[in-house]
């Protein structure tokens, strides 16, 4: 996979997208934007990735948020056309993506930075991270999604004030809130994240993916958690990886799942 502003790589099962423009702190502009999309939709279809991995280049930061330079003259309907397709194109569609996406967050993760790694279904960060959506001392608010993962994650409290003061927190104040999982030194961050990978890759990915799907179902108004979990729980009977999983656990010995 060629692409300008991001360099994706797969070993054993596990896909590493970096994003990869360091001179402007990971920005992201409408490239990268149509890149991480894209580069997510390949992943998706192949069946030999089964964790995508998503981090910043450098050590400075994860991403410092949308690109600024880029949006500044827009109208209003330009404003709300570039959050659709955001939402459409790449945060929500990671979030109900069926392959386990975690973020690394390696410094700063701001505005839509901090957005980008709250649509991923988990993160860890580094100890120098530092996390924000300083949006409204932009006289404008989160426009990917921040306004509602972040009361999801932390509850409406901590959002609201985090929103409010535009203030950055630390991994440590992230993780107290429940923002991140894990809070590592840099250095061990990719080692760490892929041990984590290397445990979800053990198991069913038809199982997690139907997880997923029943998790985000109770956030969306439009669905009945209860009655997505009880399909994607009957549906899961008639696998393949079900037969092998209780097989495996009745002969006692260890799942092999395709
Ligand atoms: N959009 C566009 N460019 C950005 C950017 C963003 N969100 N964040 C950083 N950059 C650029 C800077 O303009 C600068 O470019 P330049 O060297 O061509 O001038 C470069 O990245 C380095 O950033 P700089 O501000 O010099 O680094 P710093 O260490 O002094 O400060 C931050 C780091 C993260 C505190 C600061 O860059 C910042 O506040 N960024 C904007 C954060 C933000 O408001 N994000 C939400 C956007 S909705």
């Amino acid at each position: 996979m060629n692409f300008e502003n991001i360099l994706v790589s797969a070993e054993k099962g596990i896909a590493t997208i970096i994003i990869n423009r360091p001179k402007k702190l990971n920005a992201l502009n409408k490239l990268t934007i149509q890149e991480l999309s894209e580069a997510f939709t390949i992943l998706e279809s192949e069946n030999s990735i089964k964790v995508i991995l998503l981090i910043g280049s450098g050590e400075k930061a994860f991403v410092a948020g949308a690109d600024i330079a880029e949006f500044a003259h827009f109208t209003s309907l330009k404003g709300a056309e570039l959050a659709q397709i955001g939402h459409e194109t790449l945060f929500n569609y990671i979030e109900n993506l069926s392959k386990p996406v975690i973020a690394l967050i390696n410094g700063f993760a701001l505005g839509g930075g901090l957005e980008l790694a709250m649509a991923c279904h988990f993160r860890i960060a580094s100890d120098n991270a530092k996390m924000g959506l300083p949006e409204v001392s932009l006289g404008v608010i989160p426009g990917y999604g921040g306004t509602q993962r972040l009361p999801q994650l932390v509850g409406k409290g901590k959002a609201f004030e985090l929103i409010m003061t535009a203030g950055m927190i630390s991994a440590e104040e992230a993780k107290y809130i429940g923002l991140v999982n894990h809070v590592v030194p840099l250095n061990e961050l990719l080692s760490f994240a892929e041990s984590i990978a290397n445990k979800i890759i053990r198991n069913s990915s038809s199982a997690i993916g139907a997880a997923i799907k029943a998790v985000n179902s109770g956030f969306n108004n439009d669905e009945n958690g209860y009655d997505v979990e009880v399909e994607a729980f009957g549906a899961c009977f008639e696998t393949p990886d079900f037969k092998e999983g209780t097989t495996a656990f009745l002969n006692k010995r260890k799942p092999k799942f395709e």
